[in-house]
């Protein structure tokens, strides 16, 4: 009677146990792995070699059977987007990337996805996704510092925490994100910071949005603009974005290049000033003889933080220009280049860079 008795408690909790683990394994998220190259894709000659490395050479399968600890806590599936140091990111492959994720996100079995990318250019692409995915679903961007093949890598549990993040509901709403070194950034506001070390991802003034510690993700705040289902961007019918370049302005700039990129076929510029995106005596001319052609002119700031003030530095009514906000130059230019494909109202664009 009693072995029989514990022979059945035994067997009560064996069912449990396997009802309980069923039910965590039905539970797991479906986060799709798009990979798109980069260094957390890059191999160096020796385990130190950390610089003078080749981006781009492992594949989507090795880089996920890299961290098996991501069986753990999520259904993983893997897709090779591009193979590319992400120096050669285009517009064409930010509306291929979109066009992917969008397709992906609509399916009603994948819960959120990862897009492994080389860091140099990962807070565009991510502020690009950020403006014309159409889901609330997580979107995670990820890359690393170090080549896979070096001590201490920071590529697996920079994707382990990605997928963590593209996983929970938490992060459900809260727009394209950057999960680097342990933390979550909202797309609009991080940059890279250093050009070396692990910790260069920040959205310094503006703040991160958490942290992932512990195996789970700890949201403080989200980002107050708009972005993914509420844009007005779509790119599922567009192949091209109009061309939008940046002239930078340093001392004893003159208007060599504002004219060269005019010249070039620019439809909009992004004139990245110093100060308060100031305009040097001779380079102010060239950008109003631009404006009068059609061109879009935008005044961000070289800076990095802050807000460039409308009407501050230089009269914009009167020049019909538009300031950037607080984007710095190169989120300017993907927010005009979307702008233009709806609009070339000044004043439309000066309201959709307050809005994202
Ligand atoms: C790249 O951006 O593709 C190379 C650099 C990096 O990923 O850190």
């Amino acid at each position: 009677m009693f072995l029989k008795s514990i022979r059945a408690w035994f067997a009560l909790v064996l069912f449990m146990l396997c009802a309980a683990t069923a039910h965590a394994a039905a539970r797991m998220p479906n986060v799709v792995i798009l990979a798109t190259g980069g260094t957390i894709a890059g191999t160096g000659a020796t385990s130190t070699t950390t610089v003078g490395y080749t981006a781009a050479k492992v594949g989507v399968d090795d880089l996920i059977k890299a961290v098996p600890e991501l069986k753990q806590v999520a259904h993983v599936t893997g897709e090779q987007v591009f193979q590319i140091a992400s120096e050669n990111m285009s517009n064409e492959h930010w509306l291929t990337l979109a066009k992917r994720v969008n397709t992906l996100l609509a399916k009603p079995d994948v819960d959120g996805i990862v897009i492994t990318h080389g860091t140099d250019t990962i807070e565009e692409t991510a502020y690009f996704l950020d403006l014309v995915v159409k889901s609330k679903k997580p979107v995670v961007v990820v890359g690393a510092m170090r080549p896979s093949t070096a001590i201490s890598a920071d590529g697996p549990i920079n994707l382990y925490n990605a997928v963590l993040v593209a996983g929970s509901q938490d992060a459900i709403g809260k727009g394209v994100l950057v999960v680097m070194n342990d933390q979550i950034n909202a797309a609009r506001d991080v940059s890279k910071t250093n050009t070396t070390t692990t910790d260069t991802f920040k959205s310094t003034e503006l703040g991160l949005l958490g942290y992932v510690v512990g195996n789970q993700p700890h949201f403080y705040r989200a980002s107050t603009r708009k972005h993914t289902v509420d844009t007005e961007f779509d790119v599922s019918n567009l192949n091209a974005l109009p061309q939008v370049d940046i002239a930078y302005t340093y001392a004893n700039v003159g208007p060599t290049a504002v004219n060269a990129l005019v010249a070039a076929g620019a439809k909009g510029l992004i004139h990245a000033g110093v100060g308060d995106g100031s305009l040097p005596n001779k380079v102010r001319p060239a950008l109003s003889a631009a404006r009068e052609k059609g061109v879009v002119i935008v005044r961000a700031s070289r800076v990095g933080q802050g807000i460039v003030a409308r009407n501050g530095e230089a009269n914009d009514d009167q020049l019909d220009f538009v300031v950037a906000d607080t984007l710095n130059p190169q989120k300017a230019r993907i927010l005009l280049m979307l702008a233009l494909t709806k609009t070339n109202d000044t004043k439309e664009i000066q309201r959709m860079f307050y809005t994202y």
